[in-house]
């Protein structure tokens, strides 16, 4: 099973800048990457590759050409990820090692290596709407390497996919372009590398991670990807496993850790009622070695592109090989999620005397964690949208996140700025929002400021200056655990904080 696939070709043609990586025996090294999907993942792992080889060229390809256009962006500051450390990196490479294109075809036919680091939603119609994972673009791209590659091409699937998903790229590489007589023969091999970078910490997951995951059934490619990564992994940090292992180690992982945050928000709100302090229960299960002190903040709910969609997709696996008490224990972390996002909002409202109808509320934060400008599922979403659903108008200020991008997420455009509060507390219920540049705007004429990413510069706020812009009584209602108490209470401010 899984061994190379031999396809023949009838426009195969001899490519003499690449590598050794032709089928057959001897030790195949990379000389030539090619990444499609050049987002979150595909630009900032392509990024470190090209930084940690540099005697391999790296081309990065995606079908948006402006996303493109920006990668290429002389201005450094531009990149379309945000990431701390990302610019450095690119500033390095870019150009010698690393290029960014749209010329997809040119890219996969002289690659030895084909990384698909395409976007793979939630599916939202058909069979499996809601939960499975909407592969069309993988198969998208399968297609293009089965039309474009040359000689021999290593396939490596780095978008988390469904357990077997291997087996679907396999199948259309070796469906193309069947062999005809006295033709070059073209192979694949295809390989699972899931990514476990975090978003914001990317740069430094990928330049020391805790290990690399290379799943698959070709030795030769196995260890061919091994020594692209072993020029800075160590080799004991490089696991190899069966192609089916690896791509369910992905979703396990990302259920495990989504499931600690659902543990510890389910026993914040438990704290809340109880006048215990969810942080110092956090360290006291965090100090026993068995459960560890690592993701275990309580707050708003869990976001990000990852968490949710891999454990619906988990979800859905298991339903599909009848484990039905499986499929629910896992669902339950994603009901839990979505139930501390809607809590929070609730919470909100309540305290603002049942009602935020025509009142200012101050947002501080929209990306789904701190450090970076992704929005993907971010609870911010959710309990906006609730708040404006209430009547509410919303000030929102985010150091990264582009209010463009914060008016797609709340389907809705932003008001006209204006430099006044919104309607002034006119009561007119007209549900809102405005993309502030500092918190002292979002914050002017507000009745209430709520935190929904850690920021560090959420940490070190003014609040005695804040709160005279505020409307009173006022309230700040931390989510994240960030905000100085004892500053928002000296300046006269109502606290509440999530979890105590
Ligand atoms: C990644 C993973 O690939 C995904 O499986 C994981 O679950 C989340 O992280 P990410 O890099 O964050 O995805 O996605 P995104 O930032 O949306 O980038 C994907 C890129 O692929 C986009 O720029 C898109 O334009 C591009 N793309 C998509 C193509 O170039 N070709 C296609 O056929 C489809
Ligand atoms: C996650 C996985 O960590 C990573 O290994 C995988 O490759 C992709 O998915 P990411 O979504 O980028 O990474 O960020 P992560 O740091 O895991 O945070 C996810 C969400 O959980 C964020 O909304 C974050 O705020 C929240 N979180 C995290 C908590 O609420 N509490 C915690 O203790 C940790």
């Amino acid at each position: 099973m899984c061994q190379q696939i031999t396809v023949t070709t009838t426009t195969a043609m001899d490519q003499p800048e690449r590598g050794e990586s032709q089928a057959g025996p001897g030790r195949v090294q990379v000389r030539r990457i090619c990444c499609m999907g050049a987002g979150y993942v595909g630009g900032p792992t392509m990024a470190v590759i090209a930084d940690r080889c540099p005697d391999i060229q790296v081309t990065v390809v995606d079908l948006n050409t402006a996303r493109i256009a920006a990668w290429n962006d002389a201005d450094l500051a531009r990149l379309p990820v945000y990431e701390p450390g990302l610019d450095a990196v690119v500033g390095r490479c870019r150009g010698r090692n690393l290029h960014f294109s749209t010329e997809v075809e040119a890219a996969i036919a002289s690659a030895d290596m084909v990384f698909l680091s395409v976007n793979t939603p939630t599916k939202t119609r058909g069979i499996g709407a809601g939960q499975a994972s909407d592969l069309r673009w993988v198969e998208a791209c399968a297609r293009q390497v089965a039309q474009a590659a040359t000689g021999h091409t290593i396939v490596v699937e780095k978008s988390t996919l469904p357990v077997r998903t291997a087996e679907t790229i396999q199948t259309i590489l070796a469906a193309q372009r069947p062999a005809s007589d006295g033709q070059p023969q073209r192979t694949f091999s295809v390989l699972s590398n899931p990514e476990f970078l975090a978003e914001g910490t990317a740069i430094a997951d990928l330049e020391a991670p805790d290990r690399v995951l290379i799943g698959g059934e070709d030795p030769q490619a196995i260890e061919a990807l091994a020594g692209v990564y072993g020029q800075w992994v160590a080799p004991e940090r490089i696991l190899r496993t069966n192609l089916w292992s690896s791509e369910l180690s992905k979703l396990t992982a990302n259920a495990f850790l989504a499931q600690r945050i659902s543990s510890i928000n389910a026993i914040a709100a438990l704290c809340e009622a109880t006048q215990a302090d969810v942080r110092e229960v956090a360290r006291a299960i965090g100090a026993d070695s068995r459960i560890g002190s690592k993701f275990l903040t309580a707050g708003p709910g869990f976001g990000g592109s990852c968490f949710q969609k891999d454990i619906l997709n988990l979800v859905y696996l298991c339903r599909h090989f009848a484990l039905g008490e499986v499929a629910d224990y896992w669902e339950s972390v994603v009901t839990l999620n979505t139930w501390q996002q809607h809590r929070v909002s609730r919470l909100v409202v309540q305290q603002l005397f049942g009602t935020v109808t025509g009142k200012r509320i101050a947002v501080l934060g929209f990306a789904f964690k701190a450090n970076t400008n992704d929005t993907r599922e971010s609870p911010a979403i959710r309990i906006c949208g609730d708040l404006l659903e209430d009547g509410a108008q919303l000030a929102i200020h985010d150091p990264k996140v582009d209010p463009q991008q914060i008016a797609a997420d709340l389907r809705q455009p932003q008001a006209p700025a204006s430099p006044a509060p919104v309607s002034a507390h006119a009561g007119g219920g007209e549900r809102t929002w405005i993309a502030c540049p500092t918190p002292e705007q979002a914050c002017h004429g507000a009745d209430a400021a709520v935190v929904l990413t850690e920021w560090d510069q959420f940490a070190r706020l003014d609040w005695a200056g804040l709160a005279e812009r505020m409307r009173h009584p006022a309230w700040v209602f931390d989510t994240r655990g960030v905000v100085d108490g004892a500053a928002v209470q000296a300046a006269g401010l109502r606290l509440w904080r999530l979890g105590r």
